[in-house]
């Protein structure tokens, strides 16, 4: 059985909660290796809506073991308010079936307050940050100040490391950005509670997820946020901190990058961003109203309405082709159900210039003149529909015109928000288990 990276092949929200959902039947391991709880993962079964930030989309079915890996950065505070939040709709969540890395960084509060202020001094140059400490907390892991999972559970350590962290972060915090300091006492008693909560989920979960591919048994990374929003390879700087692709699993994992078996896209198939940033797709008239409506474009994590735009081969290209992507799975194709055109971003003119293919840090992408080919729309509702052959004529032109021009197979359509609301294609198996 292969081990199966699952990544946003945009700018985030394709949808891969749901996906990795429907993956897991056959897991015994779901990881996350990156991000916190800046994500919103929405997995709907039975028309009941679960939104997960922090714990992989597995924990809903029963027997698959869950890892947040040390790569996450993790806010105990959201941990426990999602296992509790779990627990009350009766889903079984403890040490078993969910597991945290010893070495994951930790979000404090200071992490959350730099975050909020760091962007108000950014101006018109803010990112749209979620503001959930993200950014401030990777900082500190690579300038070595930050306090990890296993920290909290060790009082002496704990206070040492959290006294030297804010005595910098306060006068950060009341010199820069002119907010009260946090008292240490206070900060201290606060997390190493939340320190005694998290201990039994804690463990050396690289060992954990190594020992099980060993076993032969199926492992799913769970990507979040996308591939453009990758620190080293996305926007730059309008980009979430960490490696969101497949790039990111042996590090954020404990897991060789020579194990990784399969790699799996997700893209919707349109385009949405949230938060600032070129986004050169973008549509700002009616289309792009219409799309937010009827894909209730709005923020899992802050609600924010997305900003919504036309699928761009040509990012698709660069994302798969970065993570070595095996095949994709193309999400809310159901959305497009209203429209008479459906268009698609097929090359960018930048000073005179043409491009076929992802100029990245080459150009100002805010710059970019994008040049759009059309497809006809199928003005059909294709939410029931569970067989490709039983797709309208011309939805299946448009998913294998995109798959043309994208030259990545799509082995799986999504057609709504349920866990069944999914059109196999028949290179899903082969990219899954021809290992
Ligand atoms: P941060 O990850 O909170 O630092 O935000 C950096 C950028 O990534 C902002 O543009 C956010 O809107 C975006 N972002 C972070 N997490 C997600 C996500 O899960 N989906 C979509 N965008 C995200």
């Amino acid at each position: 059985m292969p081990s199966v990276c699952v990544f946003g092949a945009q700018w985030g929200d394709e949808g891969k909660g749901k996906i990795i959902d429907r993956l897991a039947q056959d897991a015994e391991f779901v990881v996350r290796y990156q991000g916190g709880a800046n994500a919103g993962h929405t997995v709907v079964v039975g028309g009941a809506k679960y939104v997960l930030h922090l714990i992989p989309s597995g924990i809903l079915h029963p027997g698959r073991v869950n890892v947040i890996g040390n790569g996450v950065a993790v806010d105990p505070l959201k941990f426990i308010e999602e296992v509790e939040g779990l627990r009350k709709r009766g889903v079984k969540v403890d040490g078993s079936n969910l597991r945290l890395a010893a070495g994951a960084h930790v979000i404090f509060e200071h992490h959350k307050r730099i975050d909020q202020a760091s962007e108000r001094w950014r101006g018109l140059g803010r990112i749209g940050t979620t503001g959930r400490g993200i950014g401030p907390c990777y900082a500190d892991k690579a300038a070595r100040t930050g306090l990890r999972v296993a920290d909290l559970l060790e009082p002496d350590r704990c206070r040492r490391r959290l006294q030297a962290a804010l005595a910098e972060k306060n006068a950060l915090l009341t010199q820069v950005h002119g907010e009260a300091p946090l008292a240490l006492e206070e900060q201290l008693d606060r997390y190493t509670n939340l320190g005694s909560v998290l201990r039994p989920f804690v463990g050396d979960t690289g060992a954990e997820v190594r020992d099980a591919y060993k076993r032969g048994k199926l492992v799913l990374f769970e990507g979040a946020q996308g591939a453009l929003l990758d620190i080293d390879h996305g926007t730059y700087p309008f980009v979430t901190s960490s490696n969101t692709g497949s790039d990111g699993v042996s590090a954020g994992a404990g897991f060789p990058a020579r194990w990784l078996d399969r790699v799996i896209g997700i893209a919707k198939a349109y385009c949405t961003r949230v938060g600032e940033g070129p986004f050169p797709s973008e549509d700002h008239g009616a289309d792009g109203v219409k799309i937010r409506e009827a894909g209730n474009e709005y923020g899992a994590t802050t609600g924010r309405p997305r900003r919504c735009g036309w699928f761009d081969v040509l990012a698709m290209r660069y994302s798969l082709e970065l993570n070595g992507a095996d095949g994709w799975i193309m999400t809310n194709l159901d959305v497009l159900d209203g429209f008479d055109e459906i268009r698609v971003a097929t090359g960018y003119e930048v000073a005179g210039r043409s491009y076929q293919e992802w100029p990245g840090a080459l150009v100002d992408l805010s710059e970019v003149r994008v040049r759009y080919e059309s497809a006809r729309g199928w003005k059909t509702d294709i939410t029931k529909i569970r067989s490709y052959d039983d797709l309208p004529e011309l939805a299946k032109r448009y998913v294998e015109w995109v798959e043309r021009l994208v030259g990545v197979k799509i082995v799986m359509l999504s057609v709504g928000p349920e866990r069944d609301q999914i059109i196999p294609r028949e290179g899903l198996a082969a990219a899954l288990a021809a290992v």
